[in-house]
């Protein structure tokens, strides 16, 4: 069975005590889970990165940054960098997740500055993309897609591409207003991030881990993950519980493993 992805973010939500009860207990709960068909991973808030990468054995659960400077040091106030991240045993970050892009109106140019400095720094990455309601009823989903993925993957190289993996988080269907895509639509948007990360990178783009995030749950994790060109689950609310996470990740298992030929 082809190596399945299980992620969370969590956020400006736990604190540090918070966040390492939370690590605890799932690694806990997913001990028994076979580490090479399956990978885990926790985005805590920076403030958490210390003691959660302390209490932790990455090699069970990665830990990721929820953002990074692209820059090693200067006069960038407010901005966390690699070496930073680096010091903290910190090797993996996400750019681009909706909340920054809309909230903080990040573009794809400096998601694109952040993914080649973590890579040139050795790290991992994973950029998020996804269109909003607006551009999803203009139907220009995947033009939208396909441009998150150009001007964000720019200038990385084939080499480099085993350490990125992407999640399609459609807008509309993040958070507690958000409404989950049908799995129907989110494999016909994985078709068309994996043939533009195939484009980009060739036959290295056919193993980047593509993940679905937005609105995942108990009910919806089973469909999206039986689709083979699902690899994995980015997942925010129903994952914030260490023992609810820990059955969403086995009922998507089971339902692979029931779908895998
Ligand atoms: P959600 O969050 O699962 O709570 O919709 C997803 C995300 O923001 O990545």
């Amino acid at each position: 069975m082809k190596k399945l992805y299980f992620g969370t973010n969590l956020k400006m939500y736990k604190n540090v005590a918070d966040t390492v009860s939370y690590l605890t207990a799932l690694d806990k709960a997913a001990s028994d889970l076979d580490r090479s068909e399956l990978e885990l991973f926790v985005i805590p808030s920076f403030t958490s990165l210390e003691s959660a990468s302390s209490c932790i054995d990455q090699s069970r659960i990665t830990l990721g940054a929820q953002n990074m400077c692209w820059k090693e040091q200067g006069q960038y106030t407010g901005e966390i960098s690699p070496l930073m991240l680096d010091e903290l045993g910190i090797h993996f970050i996400m750019a681009g997740h909706s909340e920054r892009r809309h909230i903080f109106l990040e573009t794809d140019l400096q998601e694109n500055q952040k993914i080649r400095c973590a890579l040139g720094h050795g790290f991992r990455a994973l950029l998020c993309v996804g269109e909003t309601q607006a551009e999803k009823g203009y139907g220009i989903s995947d033009e939208i897609l396909r441009i998150q993925l150009k001007v964000g993957l720019n200038d990385i190289s084939s080499d480099e591409a085993s350490r990125i993996m992407v999640a399609y988080e459609p807008v509309w269907a993040i958070g507690e207003n958000g409404l989950p895509a049908s799995p129907a639509y989110a494999k016909a948007r994985h078709r068309t991030i994996r043939q533009c990360l195939i484009h980009q990178f060739g036959s290295a783009g056919e193993d980047i881990p593509l993940l679905y995030g937005g609105s995942v749950n108990h009910e919806n994790a089973a469909d999206m993950i039986a689709d083979p060109s699902i690899d994995g689950l980015f997942v925010g609310r129903s994952a914030w519980q260490a023992e609810s996470f820990n059955s969403l990740i086995r009922t998507a298992i089971t339902a692979r493993q029931n779908h895998t030929p």
